[in-house]
């Protein structure tokens, strides 16, 4: 995966297009996120070409990585951006995004989530059940506004998927049926802040196959017809979610966006200029684009294996705990011809035996204060890190032309523990 989104060994050492990860790591330390802000770019630009020719937008699914000046990046490329919590929303918009290019998604919108939603301007709610419909018309009514929805559509489509990341299926949480959708259609009447623009779906995310989106459309596009015989949708928008599956190595082939955009085109026929189609791709865009740089802690043989712990773990980087995804990993020195190879288990300094990145992983043999990165890191990394074992995050660093920048600090000590109190009262006596 090296190369592909600009990452590449110079002169014996790993970097990032002309960036050296080794000073950014002597200057910022480990473990620290970096991202090439060329790719996204590209990663961008390749994903509106494949919708060529259809009314399109694509909405950046902000949960896969919400780094300010990325989203900065893509919002002055024109990209929109979907948004799962008001604090997405509030990102997005600190990064200067424009609200009327914005979606909001999400099983369980708050009141709060909804109303900064509505003050904000959102373009568009995907309301996902009947009691959230009914929520965002009685905040819109109240503020004498009305909310364009569409109703997001559970398809009961299965993909190959890890379970935890599949959402189209009829036991999972998301969205409605066909059938609710059109009995929720029929009584809009009793929606008055709420007017229903189109539907939507989201099937999972790390999707192969083209299949999938086709059943779900085809589904989509029926129920569609139908609700449109009880309401006037003049001018009808299709929201196919994201999902769109990204190969982390090289046995893996990144899903061909033109053939979902193809079974658009052949769906709708020659209806298809009359709809607006939107897209939320997250991984698509920042998955290879970014790596986690990280240092050799130690290196400790054990009975059977070679351990290699890094200053990294599993609340830096969660998905191989998680999802027993496979990042390939590194040195930042390139490894020379002839030298010895040795298999190790990859793993952080967290207390958990879940912490391990991979096993019998073949490397050269580093030692103590090596670097080495974690690669295709760019999505669901930083966003899904937390502070566990109290160790603080790891810094981001974004990667412009000849330039770079620290998007993020490091957390220091303090902020490990701002906002908390410690008891008031004097200590009681001991017996
Ligand atoms: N739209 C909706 C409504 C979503 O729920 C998601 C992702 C996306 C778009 C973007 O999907 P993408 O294009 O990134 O596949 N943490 C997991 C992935 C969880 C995805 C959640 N929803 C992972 O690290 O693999």
């Amino acid at each position: 995966m090296i190369d592909a989104d600009g990452f590449s060994y110079r002169d014996g050492m790993l970097h990032c297009g002309t960036i050296s990860l080794t000073e950014i790591a002597a200057r910022v330390g480990t473990p620290t996120y970096v991202y090439n802000l060329d790719s996204v770019v590209q990663r961008y630009r390749e994903h509106v070409t494949a919708f060529e020719g259809l009314r399109h937008h694509a909405c950046f699914a902000v949960k896969a990585n919400s780094s300010l000046p990325l989203l900065q990046m893509l919002a002055r490329h024109g990209a929109g951006f979907d948004v799962n919590s008001r604090g997405e929303l509030h990102r997005v918009l600190r990064a200067g995004a424009d609200p009327a290019r914005m979606t909001m998604t999400g099983v369980g919108k708050s009141h709060a989530d909804i109303t900064d939603g509505l003050d904000a301007g959102v373009a568009l709610f995907n309301a996902e059940s009947a009691s959230e419909c009914r929520l965002i018309s009685d905040i819109a009514a109240e503020k004498q506004m009305t909310a364009d929805v569409l109703l997001r559509l559970n398809p009961d489509v299965g993909t190959d998927t890890h379970p935890h990341i599949s959402t189209g299926e009829s036991s999972h949480k998301f969205g409605m049926t066909a059938g609710d959708i059109r009995s929720l259609a029929a009584q809009s009447a009793w929606l008055p802040g709420v007017r229903i623009r189109g539907l939507s779906f989201h099937l999972g995310s790390q999707i192969f196959s083209p299949e999938p989106y086709r059943e779900a459309l085809l589904l989509l596009i029926t129920t569609l017809d139908d609700i449109c015989g009880t309401l006037d949708i003049p001018d009808p928008v299709i929201d196919i979610g994201g999902g769109f599956g990204v190969a982390y190595n090289d046995e893996e082939q990144t899903l061909d966006l033109g053939l979902i955009a193809e079974s658009i085109r052949s769906l709708l026929g020659s209806r298809a200029a009359n709809f607006t189609i939107l897209t939320e791709p997250g991984r698509s865009l920042v998955a290879n684009a970014g790596v986690l740089v990280t240092a050799v802690e130690h290196e400790k043989p054990a009975r059977d294996r070679i351990f290699l712990i890094l200053d990294a773990g599993m609340n830096d980087l969660l998905r191989p705990a998680l999802y027993a995804a496979q990042h390939d990993i590194v040195p930042l020195r390139e490894p020379e011809g002839g030298q010895t190879t040795v298999f190790y288990d990859v793993v952080g300094p967290v207390c958990e035996s879940a912490d391990t990145f991979a096993r019998r992983y073949p490397l050269p043999q580093l030692r103590r204060g090596d670097l080495v990165a974690l690669l295709s890191a760019g999505a669901y990394g930083t966003s899904m890190s937390s502070t566990y074992n109290s160790r603080p995050l790891a810094a981001e660093v974004l990667v412009h032309g000849n330039a770079w920048m620290i998007g993020r600090e490091r957390q220091q000590m303090e902020d490990l523990f701002r906002g908390e109190h410690l008891l008031t009262e004097p200590e009681a006596p001991r017996d």
